[in-house]
């Protein structure tokens, strides 16, 4: 059985949580393939919220396998952290829950290196979660990362950390005069977390393959969205690492030949958190009226989301890197009380029409959105339960949103909650 991949098509909080939590259902095993506890995924059933950052969002659902795959980065405080949050909701993770032994962990000396060089560059700062991501990915591309497997072997371990922390805190002294990190402090916190975590330890690989092999449902969470990947993104206003659909092979260690369709979560108008170019923002009437009405405030940190309209050229960038057969439109209904809706059909630069999508942060600040101007539905569709019911100018925004980013739409959310989501006819 091939596997589906879930991606953002736009800067993340798309509500890739919400809809991998509906797919889950009918799925045998999840498996998150990139990023580490940046993420917030929440979702929503029965009146509860549930915030996941590390664990798949289908762990929700009783007795499905969910997986941390080799491109995860993970920090195992703030992984215990959940794994007792989901237990003081009776949700329980033993027997079901695996953690690839080739994930790189997090150190504190990670999250440390993140904060300092936020602080430190004033002009130019990305405005990371400072969950320490950069850096962690930045140390498994130097090849002196940690990974799982070391964590496991206490000599492997003890050699390694020494090593690091040796180096980072030359670095945190000579650039950022921080006095550092005790060698003992960290290996014993850690050796306590590895008590803690061993059990979830396992070759992920075969498992997700075994499972495909024996025509299980495989799907493969993203997490961040397009335009925060390292190689696609607006860089360096990016994550650290591979957030479209071919980031989900090398994350958790199966051949494209598995896969066989890409879903991508788009929002019906566009947030970021962090700095970086976003072309179609909006000013400051519209932007508190939109932030407040779909409570965009970030799932992990708190911050408020940057809002604007719905970016078709993004998007339709979006399906072009991913090879999106279908899009599931979310927050319809945050749009309920505009009078006119504007979509970006494409951008101008220098006057100049601009074909494809910039490579360069800089160009994508400087461009001119191209807007169309679409007629508001002015009314509830909160309660809305099939695509019938929804109102013509809903149905028509929805309909210039698939043909501008050349997609069909699968599946329109018109709240937060499981049940409020519909099939596209
Ligand atoms: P993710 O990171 O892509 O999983 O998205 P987040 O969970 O960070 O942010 C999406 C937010 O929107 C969450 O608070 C969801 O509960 C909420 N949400 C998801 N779908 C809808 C929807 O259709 N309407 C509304 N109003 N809220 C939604
Ligand atoms: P989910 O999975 C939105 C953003 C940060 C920052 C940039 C780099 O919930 O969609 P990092 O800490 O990764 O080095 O920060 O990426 N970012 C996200 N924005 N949703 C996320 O995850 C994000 N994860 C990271 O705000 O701009
Ligand atoms: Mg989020």
């Amino acid at each position: 059985m091939p596997a589906t991949v879930v991606i953002g098509a736009q800067w993340g909080d798309e509500g890739k949580g919400k809809i991998i939590d509906l797919l889950s259902a009918s799925s045998d095993m999840i498996v998150r393939f990139q990023g580490g506890d940046n993420a917030g995924h929440t979702v929503v059933f029965d009146g509860k919220e549930f915030i996941l950052h590390l664990i798949p969002s289908g762990i929700l659902h009783k007795g499905k396998i969910c997986v941390i795959g080799n491109g995860v980065v993970v920090n195992p405080k703030a992984l215990l952290e959940e794994i007792k949050v989901l237990k003081s909701k009776n949700i329980g993770v033993e027997g079901r829950f695996f953690i690839s032994t080739l994930c790189h962990i997090i150190f504190p000396y990670h999250s440390k290196l993140d904060e300092l060089k936020e602080e430190k560059s004033a002009k130019g700062k990305i405005g990371t979660t400072k969950k320490g991501i950069g850096p962690c990915y930045a140390d498994k591309a130097a090849r002196s990362g940690i990974r799982l497997a070391d964590l496991l072997d206490d000599a492997a371990f003890r050699e390694k950390l020494k090593k690091n922390i040796d180096e980072k805190n030359e670095i945190l002294a000579k650039v950022y005069g921080f006095s550092g990190f005790s060698f003992d402090d960290i290996y014993n916190e850690y050796c306590v977390y590895r008590e803690e975590i061993k059990k979830y330890a396992a070759d992920t690989i075969s498992l997700i393959n075994n499972s495909l092999n024996n025509s299980k449902k495989v799907l493969l969470e993203g997490a961040q969205g397009t335009f925060l990947d390292v190689d696609f993104g607006t860089y360096p206003y990016v994550t650290s690492s591979s957030a479209t659909a071919g980031g989900a092979c090398i994350g958790c260690g199966i051949s494209p030949s598995r896969i066989n369709k890409v879903v991508g979560v788009v929002k019906a108008y566009t947030t970021r958190v962090g700095e970086g170019p976003f072309p179609t923002e909006f000013s400051d009437d519209l932007m508190t009226k939109i932030r407040s009405k779909g409570k965009e405030f970030g799932a992990t940190t708190g911050r408020p989301r940057r809002c604007g309209w719905f970016d078709a050229a993004l998007v339709r960038h979006a399906a072009i890197l991913n090879d999106l057969k279908e899009v599931v439109v979310t927050k319809l209904d945050v749009l309920d009380d505009l009078d006119k809706i504007n979509i970006c059909v494409g951008y101008e630069y220098k006057g100049k029409k601009l074909e494809g999508f910039p490579a360069s942060s800089e160009i994508l600040s400087a461009i001119k959105p191209v807007y169309k101007e679409y007629p508001g539905w002015k009314c509830d569709i909160s309660n809305i339960k099939k695509y019938a019911d929804l109102p013509k100018n809903a149905k028509n925004y929805l309909n210039k949103i698939s043909e501008l980013i050349g997609t069909k739409i699968a599946l329109v959310s018109v709240g937060s909650d499981r049940n409020q989501t519909f099939k596209v006819k």
